[in-house]
């Protein structure tokens, strides 16, 4: 079958895959306390989420990243991941791995690892307990450590992900960077983007700029810019003291879009082409209405990669947030 091809000449292969908008924690940046959820009901169902995805695999897509929320809450999971590994075993899909804030990772390293995934990306923004309490308002960094723990003991490969947070994780800049090093994880550093109703002094009050932590990084350590890509975003350089990789993702300082590869499924059947934009597609009536013929699904996910938009519009160059959009992170899963 063709390959999915946007306006912009970009070949899309990689899809994200949003199975649940809850969570158990409720980072600051990322959630209100009182978050109202989805009613269970609008949820496809595992099946047609099964459906979906395996029709992206159909049209090229290479990559898939399992999100949420958290989606290591969403109910029978395991399932989900079960199934999709027929297309690692097929060839078709060169990569299934999933973004977790790691909760829940201790029990699921095993059954992941057997469904076939070896690398697994874990959001934390601090290694202080009180602190990243504080920062989850319901999280407890020992859980997470213990999922780390165990993937890592499975033979994974673990990436953190911090989002740099002015005032609040620069201290740690090192003391992160040496953890790291000292347990063989990559670590990726990224820009706090304008999503979702938080109150925008506060994105401006929190922006750290990573061309400024880049800058601190380069007065301890040597740093080697790397040309290799994992067909996310970053942008990595390697600190030739402890060799370790460390990734950047600049969606403020450096706009990344160009080389943009991937769209994003919502656990309703939407598909949004584009992080920082408010189109989306809606898939779940082609694939319900038409429980025996892709073809219509199809044609609809040709006609949405056919309207991907250049990129997104975040800027707060003008000490104030431009380009925000209305929905939470979490509805798309970053
Ligand atoms: P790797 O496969 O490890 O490279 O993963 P990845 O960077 O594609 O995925 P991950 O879930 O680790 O992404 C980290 C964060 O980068 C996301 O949660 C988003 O915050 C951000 N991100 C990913 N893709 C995009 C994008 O297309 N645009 C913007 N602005 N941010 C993105
Ligand atoms: N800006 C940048 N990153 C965010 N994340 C959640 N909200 C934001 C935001 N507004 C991150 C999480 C996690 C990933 C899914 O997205 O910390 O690493
Ligand atoms: Fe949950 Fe991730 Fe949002 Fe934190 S950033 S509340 S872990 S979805």
């Amino acid at each position: 079958m063709e390959q999915l091809i946007d306006p912009f000449h970009r070949p899309i292969s990689y899809l994200r895959v949003s199975v649940t908008d809850r969570c158990d924690f409720r980072c600051v940046y990322c959630m209100s306390e009182n978050m109202t959820f989805l009613p269970k009901k609008e949820l496809l169902t595992l099946e047609e989420l099964d459906r979906l995805c395996s029709a992206f695999v159909g049209m090229g897509v290479e990559k898939l990243r399992i999100t949420g929320g958290e989606p290591l809450v969403r109910k029978d999971i395991l399932t989900f991941f079960r199934s999709m590994s027929r297309h690692l075993d097929s060839g078709a899909l060169k990569e299934l791995t999933l973004t977790t804030n790691g909760s829940q990772l201790e029990r699921f390293v095993k059954p992941l690892y057997e469904a076939g995934v070896r690398r697994v990306n874990v959001s934390a923004d601090t290694l202080d307990d009180e602190k990243f309490a504080r920062i989850t308002r319901w999280g407890r960094l020992p859980q997470v450590m213990r999922g780390i723990d165990a993937a890592q003991a499975a033979g994974m490969r673990v990436k953190l992900n911090a989002v740099a947070l002015k005032g609040f994780n620069e201290d740690e800049l090192l003391s992160i960077t040496e953890w790291c090093a000292s347990r063989d994880i990559d670590l990726t550093w990224i820009e706090v983007m304008p999503m979702g109703d938080i109150g925008n002094e506060m994105r401006i009050d929190q922006y750290w700029k990573l061309s400024d932590l880049r800058a601190r990084l380069a007065e301890h350590y040597t740093l080697t810019e790397l040309s290799e890509r994992t067909g996310g975003p970053a942008r990595y350089v390697r600190l030739e003291e402890s060799g370790q990789k460390i990734g950047f993702i600049t969606p403020l300082t450096h706009n990344f879009c160009e080389s943009c590869n991937r769209v994003r499924l919502t656990c309703t059947g939407e598909l949004y082409m584009c992080l920082g934009q408010e189109d989306m597609a809606d898939l779940r009536a082609p694939l319900r209405n038409h429980p025996d013929s892709d073809a219509p699904l199809e044609d609809a996910i040709r006609a949405a990669i056919g309207r991907k938009p250049k990129g997104h519009d975040f800027d707060y160059s003008r000490q104030s947030v431009d380009g925000r959009v209305s929905r939470h992170m979490s509805h798309t899963g970053g």
